[in-house]
């Protein structure tokens, strides 16, 4: 069983609105993402997760646009994690995960099954990209020192997991009180292995109103 969890429940702060459900040519960000699981042969079921007042809503769009492979839509926590949490308590035991930010609409379908061919020998698998640019440290405007990017990637979703250790890892983080911004980082701070893919140049987040006109232009 290879499942999906969407993740939905953000508010969208430095955007200034959940921008999961911004409009790009009409249809919800969160709509292109939901397309490309809906339609992948390696995916059996998805979970969206979304603000408690989004359920509705979700559920709505979930039938206009007949994504008959959500099988739940949920209500979502304070942070990321908490969401992931939240659609955790709802898988079963046995079988892969990917798990995605409905914040990024444009990443390849090519991943969805690279990821669940690779997930199943590494366990842990997740799409990166080499950074380019010169980065440097800065304080105060001023620069302190220029870091070696060499062994630097930028980490994108959607990001794999076998469901055993996914829920193990996500257990321990709990009782550490451990908050991390990606899934990944659960496994590495207990010494899993976490393996990588090569991602998409235009996967990028939404972040801000700016992103979203870039990624109108990649359209
Ligand atoms: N997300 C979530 N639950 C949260 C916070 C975030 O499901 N409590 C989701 C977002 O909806 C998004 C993804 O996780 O698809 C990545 O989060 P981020 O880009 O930080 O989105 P927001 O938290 O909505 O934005 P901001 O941090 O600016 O408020
Ligand atoms: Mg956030």
């Amino acid at each position: 069983m290879n499942i999906a969890i969407i993740l939905a429940a953000g508010k969208g702060s430095r955007f200034g609105s959940p921008k999961q459900f911004a409009l790009i040519k009409n249809k919800p960000v969160i709509s292109y993402s939901l397309e490309k699981f809906n339609r992948a042969p390696d995916v059996n079921r998805i979970i969206v997760v979304t603000a408690k007042s989004k359920i509705s809503y979700v559920s709505q769009l979930a039938k206009r646009y007949r994504f008959h492979k959500i099988s739940d839509v949920i209500a979502g926590g304070k942070e990321r994690q908490d969401s992931v949490k939240a659609a955790l308590q709802i898988l079963p035991d046995l079988g892969y995960v990917t798990i995605h930010d409905a914040a990024r609409p444009l990443f390849n379908k090519n991943l969805i099954e690279q990821g669940f061919r690779q997930v199943k020998k590494l366990k842990a698998v997740i799409p990166v990209l080499p950074i380019r640019d010169t980065i440097k440290k800065v304080k105060d405007d001023k620069v302190i020192k220029t870091i070696d990017r060499t062994q630097l990637y930028y980490v994108q979703t959607p990001q794999f997991f076998e469901i055993k250790l996914l829920k193990k890892v996500y257990q321990k983080a709990y009782q550490d009180n451990y908050y991390a911004t990606d899934d990944a980082n659960l496994f590495e701070r207990v010494k899993y292995e976490v393996y990588t893919i090569d991602g998409n140049k235009q996967n990028i987040k939404i972040t801000d109103k700016q992103d979203l006109e870039i990624i109108k232009n990649f359209l």
